[in-house]
């Protein structure tokens, strides 16, 4: 997953035009960096794939939220898509107007559906007849009518893996086709919200726009007989380039496929991943080395409570020395501290010898990744730097111990 922003130049690894060995002895490691340049080149490929559809692109807030990059791809242009109102507090407090957010989740609380009414949120995806009753009643209570897509779960298989697919019967998401024809057919019962639109979102990491298309298709065929209904948000799940993904179909595959369906649709997307995903690198250092049972075990300092989407999916981020380094390659394990088997940062990492103190970047690890950090094991969440062209920046520092300790040390003295 090397690209025009992490590269090499003489043998070793840069962002931009930083050097990363540089850049980590500064701030330590383990440290998230990430490419502003290819976020903008990321979010442009998106552009040129969809803006001929004519799409609103909502950034989906969960692949990554650090305040700085909700304010940099919402000075692109973007909209965004939350799935809490913590999520939306963190893009209202990086200045997006309450309008451009879509509000999404299965599972969200009248207290959350009362504040996302009272920022002014532009959209709701409401995935159950009773979210639909509560929310409605919250608008009548404010005489305010927002603007509400139903979930639609249209039971396609997803090829992706079991764990990231949403839009099978079995999933908890959404509202099977019937359901969403029921409700739409009483649409009166709910005078307090203008249920205009149609939602699907399949899964992330899909291999194949197939799915996607098929459903629409169903979306499409429950809205045909409301010709006020006629936004369809299609959610997210453009691929990255994984080992072993490499010939995923980019999103121009995807609106390709969508495209000879949407004509007179206002259409919406959430994509996260192939925003953030590989304009992404965590940095680590190499602790120890040891053979056992045949493997080479390179240890570092980072580990699944940085990035646990090797231990949750089986996800194989590439790895790769920062430093110019040389000599024979053979495969490695790379693995954290913490004391779990799982945590293993790649299992066969083609790598040269490593001695204590070498530095590895684990690429593709912009989305999902310091969103889904963990203090396990009394451990510090990393820092994360924004690399842009020769300049860098912390734009959020290292835990401390203390910061982990203060809200138990506020609990003790009430
Ligand atoms: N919209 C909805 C309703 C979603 O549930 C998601 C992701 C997205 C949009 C954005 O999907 P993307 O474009 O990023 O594929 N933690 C997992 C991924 C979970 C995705 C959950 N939903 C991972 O690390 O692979």
């Amino acid at each position: 997953m090397l690209n025009e922003a992490f590269h090499r130049r003489d043998g070793a690894l840069w962002c931009e035009d930083v050097p990363l060995d540089a850049l980590a002895e500064a701030v330590g490691t383990p440290v998230y960096v990430y490419s502003a340049g290819r976020i903008a080149a990321n979010v442009a490929r998106l552009r040129a794939a969809f803006d001929p559809l004519g799409a609103a692109i909502h950034y989906s807030l969960k692949a990554n939220a650090n305040l700085t990059l909700i304010g940099l791809l919402h000075g692109a242009g973007l909209g965004m898509d939350a799935v809490s109102a913590g999520e939306i507090y963190r893009a209202l407090n990086a200045g997006v107007a309450p309008e451009r957010i879509v509000f999404a989740g299965v599972g969200k609380t009248p207290q959350e559906l009362a504040y996302a009414l009272d920022a002014g949120i532009g959209w709701f995806n409401v995935e159950s007849e009773a979210e639909l009753r509560t929310l409605d009643t919250l608008a009548g209570q404010r005489n305010v009518r927002p603007h509400v897509a139903l979930r639609v779960n249209p039971g396609v298989e997803a090829q992706t893996h079991r764990h990231i697919a949403t839009g099978h019967f079995g999933a908890k998401f959404g509202l099977p086709p019937t359901e969403v024809a029921d409700i739409l057919a009483r649409r009166a019962d709910y005078p307090h919200v203008d249920l205009a639109g149609l939602h699907v979102h399949i899964g992330s990491q899909l291999a194949r726009p197939d799915e996607t298309v098929e459903a629409a298709r169903t979306a499409q065929a429950l809205a045909a007989p409301y010709p006020d209904v006629r936004t369809l948000n299609i959610g997210g799940g453009f691929p990255v380039a994984y080992v072993g993904d490499e010939g995923y179909p980019g999103p121009q595959a995807f609106a390709a496929a969508l495209a000879p369906l949407l004509g007179g649709w206002q259409v919406k997307i959430e994509p996260g991943r192939s925003i953030i995903a590989d304009a992404g690198a965590l940095l680590v250092s190499v602790l120890y080395v040891k053979t056992q049972g045949g493997q080479r075990f390179v240890l570092t300092d980072g580990s699944m409570t940085e990035l646990i989407r090797p231990a949750l999916y089986d996800a194989v981020h590439p790895v790769v020395p920062v430093g110019n380094l040389s000599g024979d390659v053979s495969d490695a394990v790379v693995a954290g501290p913490v004391c779990e088997s799982a945590d293993v940062l790649n299992r066969c990492a083609p790598l040269p010898d490593m001695r204590s103190g070498d530095r590895l970047a684990v690429l593709g690890t912009g989305a999902y990744g310091m969103v889904m950090a963990s203090n396990y094991n009394m451990r510090v969440r990393p820092p994360e730097v924004l690399v842009q062209g020769a300049a860098w920046r912390v734009i959020r520092r290292r835990e401390t111990w203390d910061d982990l300790l203060a809200l138990e040390r506020e609990a003790d003295s009430k």
